[in-house]
């Protein structure tokens, strides 16, 4: 197998670190590389993904990397086509994604800020929380166009959904089909219209109490991990996500995914980063692919811009 490029993820964490054993794991990429101010941290985590290697059967090399408060180290992410940044602190229980905006604000400008001096042409997929704002943050501090940078939320908030329908009817994940838009947040908009199972619609075979009480789970399913860990938060479907937006990029897949994409007159919205759905590639967002929505799911969805629209605006002087 041909493997080409290399992804950098930022921040060797729970959310880091998984998503870069996926990523090598995958076995399309050349190099893997996972950073962290944690002296050894990365260093140590590649080592011994690097020794998975001959039990899991890939090629992919994968590099830790220190770094220092003043950059130093950050030459290790020179030339990365993709970088996935998760460096910030973790909900603990009873937070909300916004308590942690003004502490992950100062790491994410900072990551940013080297990601823009070391890897030019990266297309950067961030995952820091509150997940709409630091996507804004990034856009800004790398000065990249806006198509390099995106957010992951919408695949992780859509495939919880997918899973708590699956169980509910039980029926194979793979049968059913369900879309979340919006902010990853409060304003979150799971889309039961466009939701089916066995290509069936959603709306005939659940009742709508049932339906809005699954999205209900979905919009407070990041919290609902946090109140059980009690100590961080979920990482093994938000990893995923984010290596299957990074898998995208590389093989210019032309996925369409729902992320966090700017918005330039889609839906009748502008001007902000949204969850929407997006066509993945290359250059990152090759564009936003509008649907028909009911007129309460577009409602939501003006709502949701509204709100990170203010929350973004915030940010820049963070
Ligand atoms: P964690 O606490 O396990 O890891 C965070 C890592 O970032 C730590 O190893 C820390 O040393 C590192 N870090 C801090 N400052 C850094 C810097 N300047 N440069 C490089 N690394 C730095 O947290 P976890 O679980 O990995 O979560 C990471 C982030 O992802 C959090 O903000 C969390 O809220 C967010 N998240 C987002 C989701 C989404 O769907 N967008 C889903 C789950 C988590
Ligand atoms: C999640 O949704 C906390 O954003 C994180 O799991």
């Amino acid at each position: 197998m041909a493997r080409k490029g290399k992804v950098t993820v930022v921040g060797a964490g729970f959310y880091g670190s998984t998503t870069a054993m996926r990523l090598a794991e995958y076995d399309v990429f050349e190099t893997v590389v996972l950073t962290d101010i944690v002296e050894g941290k990365p260093e140590g985590l590649a080592l011994d993904m690097n020794q998975s290697r001959p039990i899991e059967g890939f090629e992919t090399k994968v590099i830790g990397q220190t770094t220092g408060p003043n950059g130093e180290g950050y030459e290790a992410i020179a030339g990365s086509d993709v970088v996935v940044i998760t460096a910030g602190l973790p909900r603990k229980p009873g937070m909300s994604r916004m308590d942690l905006i003004e502490t992950n604000a100062r790491i994410v400008r900072s990551v940013a800020e080297q990601i823009a001096k070391h890897a030019p042409d990266a297309v950067v997929i961030v995952v820091s929380n509150p997940l709409d704002e630091m996507t804004a943050l990034t856009q800004l501090a790398t000065g990249f166009p806006k198509h390099r940078v995106l957010g992951q939320a919408g695949m992780l908030d859509t495939a919880r959904f997918t899973n708590f329908v699956a169980e509910t009817l039980k029926v194979p994940v793979g049968a059913v089909t369900t879309l979340t838009l919006g902010s990853h947040g409060d304003t979150m908009v799971p889309v039961p219209s466009r939701c089916t199972v066995n290509g069936q619609a959603l709306t005939d075979l659940l009742p709508a109490e049932k339906i809005e009480e699954l999205v209900v789970r979905t919009r407070n399913g990041g919290a609902e991990v946090v109140a059980l860990l009690k100590t961080g938060s979920a990482y093994y479907a938000p990893s995923a996500a984010a290596a299957r937006m990074a898998k995208a990029v590389i093989e210019d897949s032309g996925a369409v995914m729902p992320v966090c994409a700017w918005v330039d007159g889609e839906f009748g919205i502008a001007g902000v980063y949204l969850g929407v759905e997006a066509e993945i590639g290359r250059t990152g967002v090759r564009k936003v692919v509008e649907s028909a929505l009911t007129e309460s799911e577009k409602a939501g969805l003006l709502e949701a811009a509204e709100a990170v629209r203010a929350k973004q605006a915030d940010v820049q002087s963070l």
